[in-house]
């Protein structure tokens, strides 16, 4: 294990919901890929900001609203510096990575894309990042393409290379898959898809929790984050866009706030970013996720990976001493995900026995059902790791199988 590990149990302590028991059993929590646990830090900025805070934004001249302003713009600023943007212009608040391509679809997506353009995305996709290209597809009359993974759920450059052509202009596709855990090369994609004139949005919700992200060096033209997923509220999420994209893009919806000056003829909208955030924003949230970037800086994203790479190695040794268990996604390049099934247990027969013993993980498939066509599964088990966990978490999760295995076959 490496130096992190000195402060791993302060760092499992900042987290008060994993002092609790469930079904009388310490929690096990292994489900971040589907929500992280809150750290204290978060907690207590958003109960400071509803206690002490709270005002809209961007519209009172009373102290109050200007310190509210301040701290949701702060939030963005903090949210630059985390993805290494250029500007707050590029730095858009969603309700999440969902909004986030659903905006770019619609944004961009109709402005640019005409019957006959390609838009490329890999089948390991969550339904987010495959849904709004086929409503835009319906719609428009575009093709969508699918870029196919190996069996260890990789995907391979050159095949890549082979399916692009300057019909494509879009490659859309995920940092880090939520099924599989394969970390794909994000940046080498880029430069492909940016040869042949496409743009590139990147899914990066599984990602940000995980490794330090730096936009400008992916060089990709839009990356989408989920602030739940990243120690942070629900409800909040960043869109990155490059500025001289986001800058001809239409709004996306219309209402307060995205506007300069209204008639019933004609209106004109903000400036960037504002354009994009129309009504009142989630304040709060960004606030909350700005105090979550600040908390994984505090430990060192790098630090975060190689913590989490030594988990999910000794996760992977130890669930492969159980005799019928098949991991699903065996990736170079992984993050803290690890899926598999049992042989001859439904994965939520095991799950549901696994809760008794405290144990919380996701069986399903993972909004992602492409890759479970793929690898003929209905769904898997999947334990996704969070910098609270350790190696007693994999332990109980191995011994729980075991037992619940015991009961099931
Ligand atoms: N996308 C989330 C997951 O992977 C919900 O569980």
């Amino acid at each position: 294990m490496d130096g992190s590990q000195l402060d791993f149990a302060q760092i499992r302590a900042q987290f008060p919901i994993l002092q609790q028991t469930e079904n009388g059993q310490p929690l096990v929590y292994l489900d971040g890929g589907a929500t992280s646990q809150k750290p204290l830090q978060v907690i207590e900025a958003l109960d400071r900001y509803y206690r002490e805070q709270n005002a809209n934004v961007h519209r009172g001249v009373y102290g109050l609203s200007e310190r509210a302003t301040e701290l949701y713009e702060g939030a963005r600023e903090t949210s630059r510096q985390f993805l290494n943007a250029k500007s707050i212009k590029e730095i858009v608040f969603v309700r999440g990575t969902t909004e986030a391509v659903n905006l770019v679809a619609h944004s961009w997506g109709l402005a640019n894309l005409k019957a006959g353009d390609e838009v490329i995305v890999t089948e390991m996709e969550h339904h987010s990042n495959i849904v709004p290209w086929q409503l835009l597809r319906d719609q428009l009359g575009i093709r969508l393409n699918v870029l196919r993974m190996n069996d260890r759920g990789e995907i391979c450059l050159n095949a890549l290379k082979s399916q692009m052509s300057e019909k494509t202009k879009l490659l859309a596709v995920t940092h880090m898959s939520n099924a599989l855990g394969t970390i794909n090369p994000v940046k080498e994609m880029t430069e492909i898809a940016h040869s042949f004139g496409a743009k590139v949005l990147v899914d990066g919700a599984q990602a940000t929790p995980h490794m330090t992200v730096d936009v400008q060096d992916i060089g990709c033209d839009f990356y989408a984050l989920s602030g739940h997923k990243m120690y942070g509220p629900t409800g909040i999420g960043v869109l990155y866009g490059k500025e001289e994209l986001l800058d001809v893009m239409p709004p996306y919806q219309g209402g307060g706030d995205m506007i300069y000056s209204v008639t019933f003829e004609k209106t004109e909208y903000n400036v960037l970013p504002y354009k994009f955030e129309a009504g009142t924003p989630h304040i709060s949230g960004a606030i909350g996720l700005a105090e979550a970037m600040k908390f994984m800086q505090s430990i060192g994203l790098d630090r975060i990976a190689a913590y989490e790479a030594s988990l999910l190695k000794y996760a992977t040794e130890q669930l492969k001493t159980i005799e019928g268990l098949r991991v699903i996604g065996e990736a170079e390049h992984k993050g803290g995900v690890i899926s598999f099934i049992i042989e001859g247990v439904h994965p939520h027969d095991m799950a549901t026995l696994m809760d008794q013993d405290g144990i919380a993980v996701r069986a399903s498939h993972h909004c992602a059902m492409p890759v479970m066509q793929h690898f003929n599964v209905p769904a898997t088990i999947r334990a996704s790791l969070g910098v609270y966990n350790n190696k007693s978490d994999i332990d109980r999760l191995v011994a729980s199988i075991l037992e619940a295995k015991e009961m099931l076959l």
